[in-house]
């Protein structure tokens, strides 16, 4: 199975992280049509993606795809799916992008229909540099799993994950961009304020965020080592408090999207 057409069904943030990883590698697939009742979210994609996008409030062209993606949020995903029901074929592959919703649930919305599979895609997919874990429902065969990594697999990595995974996938690789995004901006700009061009700011900022992520997880030294390597910290007096942050906070995530408690221990 060759992708050719792909449907939307939501037309913001995650829909143009996806078309604009799929341009940047040049494989945009040959039709696209993106639902979204939101005409300045319309007008965006339009205005990105030209007549290789076509858009509508409507959810019957995306609904007829080969593909159709379910890019909407959590609360609406069973209401999406209602929409798209009637027009599905019995050929196409159903893909949700949203954490919370299990393919059994997806199921049902869908009357039992079988060709499911969820991913949660990180917006470092829009350069080619995605993580973006992929579970499979038991409808799909090989050739149709295939069709689905071959389409994310211009976006980055695209392991096949259990899908009781997804959730902590969707907190720490989907919105961990979030967590550390800010944090590198500040320093680029501090950069800047010693001195350096915002060239090199740039440069040294993100050399160093890749080369921290390396060394502390490739295994060479152990985490109390690699913590070892620079005996000056001028943030650790904060360190205890970024780190209840991420104590509380994400913990919480979690359970909201995978709605259950963690065990006292871990949080
Ligand atoms: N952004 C990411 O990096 C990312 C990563 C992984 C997973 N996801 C998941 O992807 C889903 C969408 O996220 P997003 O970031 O793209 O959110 P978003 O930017 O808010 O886009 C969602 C779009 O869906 C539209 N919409 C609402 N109801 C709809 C309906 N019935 N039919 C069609 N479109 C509808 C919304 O319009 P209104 O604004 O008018 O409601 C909005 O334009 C979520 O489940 C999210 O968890 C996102």
């Amino acid at each position: 199975m060759t992708t050719k057409s792909v449907g939307f069904i939501g037309g913001g943030r995650v829909t143009r992280i996806l078309l604009g990883g799929w341009r940047r590698a040049d494989c945009l697939p040959r039709d696209i049509a993106v639902c979204d009742p939101d005409p300045v979210a319309r007008g965006r994609l339009e205005q990105d993606f030209g007549t290789a996008v076509t858009t509508s409030a409507d959810p019957v062209p995306a609904s007829r795809m080969d593909v159709v993606v379910l890019a909407v949020h959590p609360p609406i995903l069973e209401a999406a799916l209602g929409s798209i029901r009637p027009e599905l074929r019995s050929d196409t592959v159903v893909l949700s992008l949203a954490p919370k919703v299990a393919m059994s649930r997806m199921a049902s919305a869908l009357g039992g229909f079988p060709r499911l599979a969820r991913a949660i895609p990180n917006a470092p997919s829009l350069v080619g540099a995605g993580y973006n874990p992929v579970a499979f429902g038991s409808g799909l065969g090989e050739v149709e799993r295939r069709a689905v990594v071959d389409l994310l697999a211009p976006l980055g990595d695209c392991p096949e994950v259990p899908e009781e995974d997804l959730e902590a996938y969707a907190v720490v690789s989907a919105m961990g961009p979030t967590y550390l995004w800010f944090q590198l901006a500040a320093l680029r700009d501090l950069g800047v304020d010693f001195g350096l061009s915002p060239e090199a700011a740039v440069r040294a900022t993100a050399r160093m965020a890749r080369g921290s992520a390396g060394i502390l997880f490739d295994g060479s030294l152990s985490e109390a080592e690699v913590m070892d390597l620079v005996p000056v910290r001028p943030l650790a007096v904060h360190e205890e408090g970024i780190l209840g942050a991420y104590r509380s906070a994400l913990p919480a995530m979690y359970e909201k999207l995978a709605g259950k408690q963690l065990a006292a221990a871990t949080a």
